[in-house]
């Protein structure tokens, strides 16, 4: 088949996550104008902020030097967070979607975030993988860091180094699941065949290859889903993001998921960070980290390598 510039375009949009205009929108502008000083007097918090921001301007040069200590017990943490808030204006609210994140993510890591609805977990996500920009606060990943990258530059590093998985599975309905995991490969100017070849083995891992021929509306969710993940995989990526993967599939079906995102970060050796509001799902993680309004409460260490699933 042949991909057309709007097909193209659609990958675009679904693998930077939709960007959202209205979110942009809103957020606090970090370089904002006189505008917003009177506002600003009226919240010491948005004022150290913004403090903290012009300071960065000042210093831009600077920033270029690493800021990250070295892990003490020799990991590499393939993930860094640092100091991160995120804060929106909405009217003359200002909502802390996040309220000062640390932690990192280790290489071959599954790590959870976990939290009630509206305590950031998306947002955070979102930070991650470049999709918003931070209030303040510092993401390195693999070495990078995201907050200072312009859009170019986040669009290459996302198509070389993360994969999606989506909530709503984000496939095109005009193509079969083939198609669908092939055609990321498409901007790498790899041939067709090999393009088609890839994909199958994709479809072979995440247990689908009779379905090759499939499109979305002939699967069943949980098929799409996994369809989704091979599309993920097919890159090649180092980090995997999966926002509520599991949203839209019955609990059996969202068990099996789980249990097919731990083998493949297992043999593919991926590192995977997937948020989720069910506490019991991401009992298969390595790693639990747990958000209440905008804040980490917890970061739980786990070594589960099986799940009780119902296989
Ligand atoms: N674009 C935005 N503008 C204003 N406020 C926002 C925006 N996006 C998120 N928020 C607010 O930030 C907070 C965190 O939202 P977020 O979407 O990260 O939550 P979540 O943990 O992913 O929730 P859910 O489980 O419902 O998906 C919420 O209070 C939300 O209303
Ligand atoms: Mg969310």
């Amino acid at each position: 088949m042949k991909f057309t510039d709007s097909t193209n375009d659609q990958l675009e949009n679904t693998l930077a996550g939709i960007l959202g205009g209205d979110k942009q929108n809103m957020e606090v502008d970090l370089f904002a104008t006189t505008d917003d000083e009177a506002d600003k007097e009226q919240d010491d918090f948005t004022n150290e902020i913004c403090d903290v921001e012009n300071a960065q301007e000042k210093d831009r040069v600077d920033l270029e030097t690493p800021v990250f200590e070295e892990d003490e017990d020799g990991r590499n943490a393939v993930i860094k967070v640092r100091n991160l808030y995120k804060i929106y204006k909405v009217g003359t609210n200002k909502v802390r979607a996040l309220n000062g994140v640390d932690f990192n993510v280790y290489e071959g890591e599954f790590c959870a975030i976990v939290g009630t609805s509206g305590s950031g977990k998306s947002t955070l996500l979102n930070m991650l993988a470049g999709l918003e920009k931070p209030t303040k606060g510092e993401i390195v990943i693999a070495d990078n860091h995201i907050e200072k990258m312009n859009e170019n530059q986040l669009v290459k590093f996302r198509r070389e180094n993360v994969g999606f998985i989506f909530q709503s599975f984000n496939l095109i309905g005009t193509m079969d699941a083939l198609e669908n995991v092939a055609l990321p490969l498409t901007f790498r100017g790899i041939p067709k065949m090999l393009r088609l070849k890839r994909a199958m083995k994709m479809l072979r891992l995440v247990g689908l290859k009779e379905h090759a021929k499939h499109r979305p509306n002939q699967m069943s969710g949980g098929q799409q889903q996994r369809v989704g993940m091979a599309r993920a995989l097919v890159v090649n990526p180092k980090i995997m993001f999966a926002d509520e993967p599991t949203g839209n599939l019955d609990s059996r079906t969202s068990k099996e998921m789980m249990n097919l995102m731990r083998t493949i970060v297992n043999e593919q050796k991926k590192t995977l960070v997937m948020v989720t509001h069910d506490d019991s799902l991401a009992a298969i993680a390595d790693k639990v980290i747990r958000i209440v309004d905008g804040k980490i409460v917890d970061i739980e260490d786990r070594s589960t390598r099986s799940f009780g699933g119902n296989e």
